[in-house]
């Protein structure tokens, strides 16, 4: 063990982190629905990407499936924060299962102006990341009009029944720079492209971003804590990473390899928007263990964005 090998060190907490709005509802309404119906309760994929939050809910009796065809009958399902496509809604809806939906009002949004955008005959460009459930779930609002374009060499590909008639989206948690270098180029090739009323990236992913920005720059190396499948935790690793600090994602302190560490004189810690509080505690704990260290927390915002729970579990 490398314990006490370390001198004197700083642990300079980026601030906001962990847990948004969307993710703590989402959480809520799963265990609103266990307390009402009691285990088991079916979640459609997992509610959100964080293994510690899905581990949790599994020891508590919610069962994580890919596909609603997998839910016996009587038996409650809640869909992810990530959205669903009105496909998969139709599908729960004919085998008359009870659902209730989690996915994020920040995400249903963006389905909204999805649907808005293709009824007035606009082809709309996604931007997101492929295979993503979000992404999946916005490209279902109106299939074969919605196109997904993941960087900026996809736009120069990109053939459209009606130059005139485009707009664009965004998926909710991707990078705020890279995003509008997207933007540019799209606006380049379709200069009458029209976009969202107000941004689709949402505040939490904008928040962490810009918390991580007033670390990064002082920080030696970045940990950020947040599951592989955590958009928005990835585009925080890329983006330390693009700043040119080492940076590393971590599901929790036994992920982190000491040798990172080595000549380290401050360590940036941040967690993604799915990412429990507490195991950044416990990372800071970790790294106390190791020799003493000064903990500076730098909040560049606040937030006290709070989404009301669905009507079917908020009474409950
Ligand atoms: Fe919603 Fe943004 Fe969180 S879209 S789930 S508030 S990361």
């Amino acid at each position: 063990t490398a314990a006490g090998v370390f001198g004197p060190r700083r642990v300079l907490l980026a601030s906001p982190r962990s847990f948004c709005a969307g993710v703590e509802r989402a959480i809520e309404i799963v265990e609103k629905v266990l307390a009402k119906h009691g285990p088991p309760v079916y979640v459609r994929k997992q509610i959100v990407h964080n293994v510690h939050v899905v581990r949790d809910l599994e020891r508590r009796g919610v069962v994580f499936v890919d596909e609603i065809d997998t839910v016996p009958p009587g038996v409650p399902v809640v869909f992810s924060a990530h959205g669903v496509s009105p496909a998969v809604h139709s599908a729960a809806l004919a085998r008359g299962l009870d659902v209730v939906d989690a996915a994020c009002p920040l995400v249903t949004k963006v389905h909204a102006e999805a649907r808005r955008f293709a009824q007035r005959g606009d082809t709309v460009v996604f931007i997101g990341h492929a295979g993503h459930e979000e992404t999946e779930g916005t490209l279902g609002e109106a299939p074969g009009r919605v196109v997904l374009v993941e960087n900026v060499a996809d736009v120069a590909t990109l053939r459209v029944p009606d130059p005139a008639r485009v707009s664009y989206l965004t998926q909710t948690t991707l990078a705020v720079d890279e995003t509008e270098e997207v933007i540019g180029a799209l606006r380049e090739r379709f200069p009458a492209i029209r976009g969202p009323r107000s941004e689709d990236i949402c505040y939490a992913t904008t928040n962490r971003q810009n918390a991580l920005r007033a670390v990064v720059r002082d920080a030696d190396v970045m940990l950020v804590v947040g599951s592989v499948n955590s958009s928005n935790s990835q585009r925080l690793v890329e983006l330390a990473r693009r700043d040119g600090t080492p940076a590393h994602l971590v599901d929790d302190a036994t992920d982190i390899r000491w040798e990172w560490l080595v000549g380290a004189e401050a360590i940036g810690l941040t967690a993604g928007a799915s990412a429990p509080g507490g195991i950044v505690e416990e990372v800071v704990a970790a790294l106390a263990g190791l020799g003493p260290v000064d903990v500076e927390d730098r909040q560049v915002t606040r937030e006290d964005i709070q989404f009301a729970l669905p009507r079917k579990v908020a009474t409950s």
